[in-house]
């Protein structure tokens, strides 16, 4: 070999090194395998793997102006919300972000893939050896918690530099479903001595409280609703056949979900799935009703990755959603975090209320390091973009009366959003009077604040595979509740010709600002939990009077948010 001819291959081999060089788009994603899981093998060079590529969306600063407008009950532009269509003129990929990733899977021979009407995500089947070189270090595995076996990678993966710019993050790698579940405490043994006696919450004692009429109930043909669940979890069409036999009542109520979304091969009902279905049913009555039920079609599915693309595919979708799924914001990438705020902004200028529950975990605890503790927030009840509902029981569980803080209601401050300009001077105002604030290491005073609401979250009662069961807790009760009611107001707004509530959360703190509209009863007693550690003796925030960081601004009167919410005429001649 010639010395002139070493010179050329050595720059060859330059050139390639600097153009396959690698950038990780998560770098900071938890990769540890969660508890429950464990290792079953290596994936076979042929399993198929799902991947979810976020493509780099345009005009994002004018997405986020554009939902302040629309959400801003004094801009002239309230309530003129944008077509799926419209939306994907606005944010669709450029034509370069399209040509960069399509070739680059091209060149690995990828062309099963499917994308949304948006263009900003793209769903593509291949096999693992392809995915392992598509996505430099990943590494694929299949994994099992008992009752469900995944594929995910827990090593990094890099995608070449030309690339990274375009993709936000990819999905099907890294993360696992939530199993963050709702619970019965009739399961647990020996925790229901008064059982007997005591009568739990059914949708008689939710309307009661909320001043419910019997005629308070839809009747608008186009209105409609949805529960979104994304465990391992099946929904029966008799037990809501059931479920309002027993406590249907006096309002009139539908007896039949309209669509399922999603797989639905279980046999065994959930009880979450029920829970869901069987009370915004309950406070919406008599509106069309959506389930989306996804656990993941796919081993390497990311399940709310999923429902979160969809939405992008839909152009007809219920107004209302409600979702109890939340993780630990922490244990999230930050590129991650803010794709999915902005597909919750995307939601909210096409006029959709996304409502998520505020956890069950208190203030949630988390150690930084040996002996120093700080407080958990969640997501997507974190996220500056949707409306996150709180925890309440009453104060003497055998009377309808006025309701105190849920310990377990999930509430605080976003490590990674920092505070929207809806709520700072609610959340500053609380900040500010109460005197027994938590260590300020604890949590990030200048992030988005929530729960915004709260609902009652405790001691339900649930059908589920045909049987009656009590003692159903949690703010995946409280979320339904209160989304039912906005579907309410929604058809109210219909019937006289104006727009749907959309993306709530401005008009909700300018109106509680305004002074004593009556809207919510202000709970006011009680404290969450958080860190069981000697700084904070186990406690998190308390409620106080006005907004708080446990249940927000308190729990809906029905009557009076209806009077409030339906006064804004004004814009629309
Ligand atoms: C979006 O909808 C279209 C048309 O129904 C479908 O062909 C496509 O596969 C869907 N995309 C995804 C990612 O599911
Ligand atoms: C609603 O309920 C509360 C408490 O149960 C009650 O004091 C109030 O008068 C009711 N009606 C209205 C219209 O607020
Ligand atoms: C129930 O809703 C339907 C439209 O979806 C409407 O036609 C009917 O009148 C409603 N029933 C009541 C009692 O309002
Ligand atoms: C419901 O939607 C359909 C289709 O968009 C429309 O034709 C109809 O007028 C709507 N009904 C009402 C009561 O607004
Ligand atoms: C605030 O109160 C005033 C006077 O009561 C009322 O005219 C106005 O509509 C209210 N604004 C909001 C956002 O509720």
């Amino acid at each position: 070999m010639s010395p002139g001819c070493l010179v050329f291959l050595f720059c060859l081999s330059c050139a390639v090194v600097s153009s396959i060089r690698g950038v990780f788009l998560e770098p900071d994603q938890d990769v540890s395998l969660p508890v429950g899981w464990k290792y079953v093998g290596r994936v076979s060079a042929t399993d198929q793997i799902l991947l979810t590529f976020a493509l780099k969306q345009q005009n994002v600063n004018k997405l986020e102006e554009k939902l302040e407008q629309l959400s801003n009950p004094d801009s002239p532009q309230y309530g003129k919300y944008l077509s799926l269509d419209q939306l994907s003129r606005m944010i669709q990929p450029s034509e370069e972000t399209l040509q960069t990733v399509w070739t680059w899977l091209g060149n690995l021979g990828i062309q099963d893939c499917s994308t949304v009407q948006t263009l900003d995500f793209l769903n593509c089947f291949m096999s693992s050896s392809t995915a392992e070189k598509l996505l430099t270090g990943s590494k694929f595995i299949h994994y099992t918690n008992g009752h469900q076996t995944l594929i995910r990678s827990l090593a990094k993966y890099e995608v070449p530099e030309g690339v990274a710019e375009h993709i936000d993050f990819v999905g099907g790698v890294h993360r696992f479903p939530s199993q963050k579940a709702v619970i019965s405490k009739a399961w647990k043994a020996g925790q229901h001595r008064e059982a007997n006696f005591h009568l739990g919450v059914t949708p008689a004692v939710v309307r009661k409280r909320y001043n419910l009429t019997a005629s308070d109930v839809g009747s608008h043909e186009n209105n409609s609703q949805a529960v979104a669940q994304f465990l391992e979890q099946y929904f029966h069409q008799l037990d809501l056949v059931e479920f309002m036999q027993l406590f249907g009542g006096n309002f009139v109520h539908r007896t039949k979900v309209d669509k399922i979304i999603g797989h639905q091969g279980g046999i065994k009902a959930g009880l979450e799935a029920s829970l869901d279905v069987e009370y915004i049913m309950s406070t919406g009555a008599n509106i069309s009703t959506w389930i989306f039920s996804n656990a993941g079609r796919h081993k390497s599915q990311e399940p709310f990755l999923d429902w979160i693309t969809l939405l992008s595919n839909m152009s007809s979708i219920p107004w209302v959603h409600t979702i109890s799924y939340g993780d630990d914001e922490d244990s999230l990438s930050v590129a991650y975090l803010k794709r999915i705020n902005i597909e919750f902004m995307k939601a909210g200028v096409r006029g959709l209320s996304i409502l998520f529950a505020s956890g069950d975990d208190g203030a949630g605890c988390r150690e930084v390091r040996k002996g120093r503790n700080t407080f958990r927030p969640s997501f997507p009840a974190s996220s500056p973009y949707v409306t996150t509902v709180g925890g309440t029981s009453f104060k003497n569980p055998f009377q309808i009366t006025f309701e105190v803080t849920d310990y377990i209601s999930g509430g605080g401050f976003s490590n990674v959003f920092k505070m929207p300009d809806y709520q700072a001077a609610a959340v500053n105002s609380y900040l500010k009077r109460i005197k027994s604030l938590p260590p300020d290491t604890y949590y990030n005073a200048g992030g988005r604040a929530y729960p915004d609401v709260a609902a009652l979250s405790d001691n339900y009662w649930v059908v589920t595979n045909l049987i009656p069961i009590p003692w159903v807790s949690g703010t995946s009760a409280s979320t339904p509740v209160f989304g039912g009611i906005l579907a309410l107001i929604n058809d109210n707004r219909f019937q006289q010709g104006l727009p749907a509530l959309g993306f709530i959360n401005p008009l909700l703190y300018k109106i509680q600002e305004n002074g004593t509209s009556g809207a919510f009863f202000d709970v006011t007693i009680g404290c969450h939990y958080g860190c069981l550690d000697e700084e904070t003796k186990g406690r998190g925030f308390c409620a106080a009077q006005s907004w708080d960081p446990v249940t927000g601004w308190g729990t809906p009167n029905y009557p009076e948010l209806l009077k409030v919410l339906l006064q804004r005429k004004d814009h629309h001649p």
